[in-house]
């Protein structure tokens, strides 16, 4: 017998192309090659001092070294409820909150515990390349509204409204958005939930960039609007991105018992809890004292600096429109212009023509040493997402190199 893997399990999920496309640049600057790397999807900034030294302080400790409750710490479970409170704007009894490994595996726990076979699970695309893989894998059927550059990345409610059927089971949200850095004000927020009230269908709300919000827009949480939302929603964020901790772990998921007693058993099971001397962290992080304020004031005024700069550089190139992002540290190039070989590729591949934005992300990693990632990751082809998460001097380097590629290719 030919040993064998879970494959129908195996068939639901694919490497995440984010990670493969940062690890193949990871590999060539290894190998010596000058690579701007603009793939990241994590801060560039060192965890600020005062966090590292909270868990420094922590890490000789007996409790340190031992599993904590499956929820988190004492000390992390009032963080948390304190950072809800204050900034989502919902006060969460202690059975109300649990702290993950990372928000992914928040949401992960969450898929599994809400939905599975016979289930569909609405998506709005361009979306977070893990959000489909962990719905086919707790068995469920992905369900996606696609959204686009001229709506600002805002469905439209008839879209939404065709997307639903008796078997949906969950509508994801996420707000800033990954990989389009759009923020979709409250009357869209409110008008989805609105149309769920009442009904047996959960919302997550994926939040994890709420704090990377630029010019006057407002990040809100659904969670807060009324009882029946606050009911229905599952909040899920964590202190990678805000605080710069992704090799942490730490995410926060928060919501009605049912849900949460349910990702209890399932960490509980899987993982036991969240890494204890990270736990001292993400309290820290997230009480938010003056010195983490300032921290985070500084990453993001980098951050608003940065998001300047590309959009100046990415509307400069010929055929190259992009969406003001309101959140996160992403721009979503929108190339479609710039891809003609969709239409009519000439015999050979066409040369110099770019035939799709696979072929553009790979080309420009290959030929030109910028890596950024193809739209087509995230549901968003004719795409290109490029991160500002990386220093001034590499966006500037990065888009001089991206300028001059598409100077030299055949537009459409
Ligand atoms: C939308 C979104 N949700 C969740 C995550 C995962 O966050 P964490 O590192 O806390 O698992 C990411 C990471 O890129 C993300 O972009």
């Amino acid at each position: 017998m030919p040993l064998r893997l879970n494959e129908v399990r195996m068939s639901a999920v694919k490497p995440s192309a984010t990670l493969a496309m940062a690890a193949k640049a990871k590999a060539l600057i290894k190998a010596g090659v000058p690579v701007m790397n603009l793939s990241a999807g994590e801060p560039d900034f060192p965890t600020p001092a005062c966090i590292v030294e909270a868990a420094r302080a922590a890490i000789g400790l007996r409790s340190s070294h031992a599993y904590t409750n499956p929820r988190g710490t004492d000390e992390l479970i009032a963080a948390m409820q304190q950072k809800l409170s204050r900034e989502q704007g919902v006060d969460y009894k202690d059975n109300e909150v649990i702290a993950t490994v990372g928000t992914k595996g928040a949401l992960m726990l969450a898929l599994d515990a809400l939905v599975g076979p016979g289930d569909e699970v609405v998506l709005f695309a361009p979306y977070w390349v893990t959000y489909a893989d962990l719905v086919r894998l707790a068995g469920a059927r992905p369900v996606v509204v696609s959204t686009d550059r001229e709506r600002g990345y805002q469905p439209s409610m008839q879209e939404f409204e065709a997307a639903l059927s008796p078997s949906t089971k969950l509508v994801v949200l996420n707000s800033p958005n990954n990989p389009t850095g759009a923020g979709w004000p409250e009357s869209m927020l409110r008008a989805i939930l609105e149309r769920v009230r009442g009904t047996g269908i959960w919302v997550i709300s994926d939040e994890i960039y709420e704090k990377l919000v630029y010019g006057d827009f407002k990040h809100v949480s659904p969670a807060s609007f009324d009882d029946d939302a606050r009911g229905r929603t599952l909040f899920v964020g964590g202190v990678a991105k805000a605080y710069a901790m992704t090799g942490w772990r730490v995410g926060v998921a928060a919501g009605p018992k049912l849900v949460i007693d349910a990702l209890m058993t399932l960490q509980g099971q899987r993982t036991t809890c969240a890494t204890a001397v990270a736990q001292v962290a993400a309290a820290y992080a997230l009480r938010e004292g003056p010195d983490v304020q300032a921290a985070v004031a500084e990453m993001r005024a980098a951050y608003t600096k940065r998001r300047a700069l590309v959009l100046e550089r990415a509307r400069a190139i010929p055929g190259v429109k992009v969406h003001d992002p309101e959140g996160a540290f992403y721009v979503f190039l929108d190339v479609n212009e710039r891809i003609p070989a969709r239409r009519a590729l000439p015999a050979g591949g066409g040369g110099s023509v770019i035939a799709d934005d696979v072929v553009l992300a790979n080309r420009l990693l290959e030929e030109s040493n910028v890596a950024t990632v193809m739209g087509s990751a995230f549901q968003g082809p004719g795409c290109l997402r490029v991160s500002y998460a990386a220093s001034e001097d590499t966006l500037n380097q990065g888009f001089d190199r991206i300028a001059a590629f598409f100077a030299s290719t055949t537009s459409a």
